[in-house]
């Protein structure tokens, strides 16, 4: 697919805000699903040769344009803040599986950092039919970005920084309180953040938990295996692979093998 980008904006240094026209992209695309996105211009250029995997952070279904929240990490995201107005921009449909929404519940977003970008299209969706409260993480002042959307879009939010710049110092989910009043907790963010998500649910049965997991990826599409995913099958209850690009990036997060999803942190 090819879109025109009708915005891309530096937020501060570390991330880039990029708008892009394609009615045909957003009438398909879902809260939790991403895209694979060419960051040369021209079909000729082939560095870097993998297009980079990016959340869907936010659709405008009357203007046919959404937009995708980006961390300047690399040699494509530094690419990506380059791009102009009005260049063409190649990309892939949506893919990957969404989250699953709910109605009429009371809900957590938990995001920690970049893992931010796809709560976005996420809570503004969950807020039409249920109560939101956002809680949204960051390293420094820095990684807190459109607090003013999420503010409108959700019930409560309430904001960490691990140096205490902005927001109550500590981490994010040291800021959910009564957990148990939630039906439903929505997660994503580095790894240690998720797995202290799934710390606060995991003996509660009655809170759903879905995670997005931002696994490295290079097809994107579920034909290199390059994405693999421990889960726990839920009918025979044993360790199975998954790919996080096909059968995700949305899991059950109390179905994740968590101990093999954190294991470069360990
Ligand atoms: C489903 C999915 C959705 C994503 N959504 C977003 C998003 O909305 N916004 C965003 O900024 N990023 C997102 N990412 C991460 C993003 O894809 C990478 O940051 C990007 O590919 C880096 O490309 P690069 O060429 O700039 O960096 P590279 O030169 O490829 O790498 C630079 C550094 O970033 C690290 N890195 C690369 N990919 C990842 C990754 N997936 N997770 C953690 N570290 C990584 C590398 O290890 C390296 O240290 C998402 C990833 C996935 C799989
Ligand atoms: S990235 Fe190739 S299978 Fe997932």
């Amino acid at each position: 697919m090819k879109g025109v980008v009708v915005d891309n904006r530096l937020l501060n240094d570390k991330y880039g805000l990029m708008c892009i026209e394609s009615p045909e992209f957003v009438k398909n695309a879902n809260p939790g699903q991403f895209l694979m996105i060419k960051t040369q211009l021209h079909n000729y250029l082939y560095d870097p040769l993998l297009r980079r995997p990016l959340g869907i952070c936010d659709v405008n279904l009357k203007r046919g344009t959404f937009s995708l929240l980006y961390m300047i990490v690399g040699k494509g995201t530094k690419l990506l803040s380059n791009i102009a107005k009005e260049a063409v921009i190649s990309f892939s449909e949506p893919l990957g599986t969404p989250f699953n929404l709910t109605a009429d519940k009371k809900i957590a977003v938990i995001g920690g950092g970049v893992g931010i970008a796809p709560m976005l299209f996420l809570t503004k969706t969950l807020y039409e039919n249920n109560s939101v409260d956002v809680y949204y993480g960051g390293a420094e002042e820095k990684d807190i970005l459109l607090t003013h959307v999420f503010e409108k879009y959700s019930n409560n939010m309430k904001i960490s920084t691990n140096d205490g710049s902005v927001g109550k110092k500590g981490f994010v989910t040291d800021l959910v309180e009564n957990i148990d009043s939630y039906d439903k907790v929505y997660a994503c963010g580095p790894k240690p953040m998720l797995k202290a998500a799934f710390e606060l649910v995991k003996d509660i049965d009655e809170i759903d938990f879905e995670v997005s997991l931002e696994e490295r990826m290079a097809c994107g599409v579920g034909a290199c295996l390059g994405c693999i995913i421990y889960i726990i099958d839920e009918k025979t209850e044993k360790i199975k692979q998954v790919r996080c690009c096909a059968e995700g990036p949305v899991f059950d997060g109390k179905q994740i093998v968590w101990d093999t999803v954190c294991k470069e942190q360990l």
